[in-house]
C-alpha cells in the first residue's frame, strides 16, 4: 500500500481514531497534516505522534475560516473524522442548542470541509473524501438521536458527492469504523443509557485496524467501492484492506 506523493488532511487527528489515521497514512507514504482544536491537543498528539511527520493545525471543525485556511493548503485526501457523541439523553432529556452543536460539528462542519475540499480536488481533477460514519447512521441508539441523525445526514452528504462529483474523479467512502476503544467509548460507558453503551472494554477494536482500512481506502484498490457507505466489519472489506478476520 503507497500513498506517496498525496497530501492528506484528518481532521480531529489529535486523538483516537484520528490519531491512528494520521499514523497509517504517514507509514503508507503521505504527507499527513491533521486538526485539533486547542493548542495542548496539538502538542500531546505531536508528542504521541514521535518521529512520525506530521503536521499540526490548530482549527476547530466548526470554525470555518480556520478550517478553510488549512483546507486552502488543497490535499488529495480528506478525512473527515472529527465528532462529539454528546449531547446523550432522551430527547426530552437533551436540549434544543447542544442537539444544533452536534449537528453543527458532525455534520454541517464536515459538509463546509468537504466543499472547500472539492473545490482545490475538483480544479486538479481527483481527489479522496472518507466520511467516518457509524452504525448509528443506519439504526437508531437510545440517548443518541443528534448523533444518529448527523451520521444519517453524513451518510446523504457522502452519496450526494459521489452521484454530483463522482464522474469528475472524487472518490467517497462513508466508513463506519466499528466500536473502537477511544475516548468517546468512555462516555458512552459512563452514560448506561443504550446497549452499546454496556459494552466490555475488552470487546472494542484497536484504533489501529479501523486507520488500516482508511489509509486502505485512500489507494485505487478502493476504486469499486467508491461512493458507498462501508463498514469494517465487512469480511470482504476486512480481507482487502488486510484486517484479520473477525473471531
Ligand atoms: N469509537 C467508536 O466506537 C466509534 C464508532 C463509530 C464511529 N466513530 C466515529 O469515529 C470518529 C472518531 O471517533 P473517536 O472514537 O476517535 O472519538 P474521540 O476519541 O472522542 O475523538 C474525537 C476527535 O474529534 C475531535 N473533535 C471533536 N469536536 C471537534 C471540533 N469541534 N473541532 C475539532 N476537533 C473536534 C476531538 O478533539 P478533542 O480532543 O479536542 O476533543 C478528537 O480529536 C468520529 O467521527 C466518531 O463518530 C467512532
Amino acid at each position: 500500500m503507497t500513498l506517496s506523493g498525496k497530501t492528506a488532511l484528518v481532521t480531529g487527528g489529535n486523538r483516537g481514531i484520528g490519531l491512528a489515521t494520521v499514523r497509517a497514512l504517514a507509514q503508507a507514504g503521505a504527507e499527513v497534516h491533521f486538526t485539533a482544536r486547542s493548542a495542548a491537543n496539538l502538542a500531546a498528539a505531536q508528542r504521541d505522534l514521535g518521529d512520525i511527520p506530521a503536521t499540526g493545525h490548530l482549527a476547530n471543525m466548526t470554525d470555518r475560516i480556520a478550517m478553510a485556511t488549512v483546507l486552502d493548503l488543497g490535499f488529495d485526501i480528506l478525512v473527515n473524522n472529527a465528532a462529539v457523541i454528546a449531547p446523550i439523553g432522551r430527547i426530552l432529556d437533551v436540549s434544543a442548542e447542544d442537539w444544533a452543536t452536534s449537528i453543527d460539528t458532525n455534520l454541517t462542519s464536515a459538509f463546509h470541509a468537504t466543499q472547500r475540499a472539492l473545490t482545490h480536488m475538483v480544479a486538479r481533477g481527483g481527489g479522496t473524501i472518507v466520511n467516518i460514519s457509524s452504525g448509528a447512521a443506519h439504526r437508531p441508539q437510545e440517548g443518541w438521536s443528534a448523533y444518529c441523525a448527523g451520521k444519517a445526514g453524513l451518510a446523504m452528504l457522502t452519496r450526494s458527492v459521489h452521484l454530483e462529483y463522482g464522474h469528475q474523479g472524487i472518490r467517497i467512502f462513508g466508513f463506519a469504523p466499528g466500536v473502537v476503544d477511544t475516548d468517546m467509548q468512555v462516555s458512552i460507558r459512563a452514560s448506561g443509557i443504550n446497549p452499546v453503551s454496556r459494552l466490555p472494554r475488552e470487546s472494542l477494536a484497536p484504533p489501529q485496524e479501523p486507520a488500516q482500512a482508511i489509509a486502505w481506502l485512500c489507494t485505487a484498490a478502493a476504486d469499486p467501492l467508491a461512493g458507498q457507505e462501508l463498514d469494517v466489519r465487512s469480511p470482504e472489506l476486512r480481507a482487502a484492506a488486510g484486517l484479520p478476520p473477525l473471531p
